[in-house]
């Protein structure tokens, strides 16, 4: 039976990341089990960075941002011969399970451990781009999908009172899931999404916004992802096309910060609480995640959704379309 783990928050910090670790630490502590927090993710582990993890180390974080873990996206831990020192770290401070929080990215880095060392690990989703294969949700992203709905809301005015085109670049390099979700709830006449690259077409924009102001819309907000350039880059050069002014916001890392909502911090929690009772009984050789479908936590073995590429939903993408008509 697993008696001491580790966890650790790794990539791109994301709203809730501290109330997974408040679920992890409790939760271990409730089931007698020792914990250790290893400070700034891969990158800590390679420097020896555990430090012991009592109850009262979590209290007052379910309310905040960030994690008190700190995260680094390390380029160290790709390197085989560096991973031998990070395993000789977990060796020598006898962790016999391992609690990984963070996103793709970070889901392969313990599935690694885990094949190379056979170390039981856990991978908790978390990242403001919600793009994890076998989660319906990562920690973090309904915080994110909040705040960029209140910048869009708040630009939405300013646009209206000028007649202007707003562009609004949202965060995601890879993918449109948080630019999808803000671009519908906030209204948005056009968004525009890696994974939709044909309808990133000036020609094709600007008759679209043509024809709205020839039915009387006097402005237009296009909410853009990052991955496909820069929203003020973009916003000239559609100015000049059209004739008219055309502004652009860069929302940026604020996506990334601020108050974790409910939904977000519940996430952490439970997200948190299952991975440890899940690690518990875990054996030498095993892997996993836990996820949310539905309203359900879910469990997959790592073989099977490592790896795997998220799909967006194309069917809530055309219906936009018809909305912004
Ligand atoms: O954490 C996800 C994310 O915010 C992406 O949306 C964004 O493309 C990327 O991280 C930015 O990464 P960095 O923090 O390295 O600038």
């Amino acid at each position: 039976m697993i008696k001491r783990i580790a966890v650790m928050t790794t990539g791109g910090d994301a709203p809730g990341m501290n109330a997974a670790i408040r679920g992890v630490v409790r939760t271990a502590i409730g089931f007698g089990m020792e914990v250790y927090g290893i400070e700034e993710g891969y990158s800590g582990l390679l420097q020896n960075m555990f430090k012991k993890m009592e109850s009262y180390s979590v209290s007052n974080i379910v309310n905040k941002g960030g994690t008190i873990l700190r995260t680094v996206r390390s380029k160290d831990f790709k390197n085989p011969e560096k991973r031998k020192e990070a395993y000789a770290y977990l060796k020598k401070n006898l962790i016999d399970g391992l609690v990984v929080i963070g996103g793709d990215g970070s889901r392969m880095g313990a599935y690694t451990i885990t094949k190379e060392t056979g170390m039981p690990t856990v991978f908790i989703p978390a990242s403001i781009d919600n793009d994890v294969y076998g989660t319906d949700y990562t920690i973090g992203f309904d915080t994110a999908v909040n705040v960029a709905l209140d910048a869009i809301d708040k630009i939405r005015d300013t646009a209206a009172s000028h007649e202007r085109v707003f562009i609004v670049e949202v965060m995601g390099r890879e993918h449109g899931f948080l630019t999808l979700e803000c671009g519908i709830t906030g209204g948005a006449e056009i968004i525009l999404l890696p994974e939709f690259k044909k309808d990133f077409n000036i020609e094709k924009i600007s008759n679209f916004l043509q024809s709205g102001i020839r039915r009387g819309k006097n402005s237009s907000i296009i909410v853009m992802a990052e991955g496909l350039g820069s929203g003020i880059e973009f916003a000239a050069k559609l100015e000049k096309k059209m004739g008219f002014e055309v502004r652009c916001s860069v929302l940026g890392y604020i996506q990334r910060g601020g108050t974790p909502t409910a939904r977000s911090r519940k996430l952490g929690l439970s997200f948190g609480y299952n991975a440890v009772k899940l690690i518990k009984s875990m054996k030498k050789g095993e892997s996993k995640m836990v996820g949310i479908q539905g309203e359900k936590v879910v469990i997959h073995d790592m073989k099977k959704v490592t790896g795997k590429e998220r799909e967006i939903d194309k069917g809530a993408y055309e219906m936009n379309k018809i909305f912004s008509l």
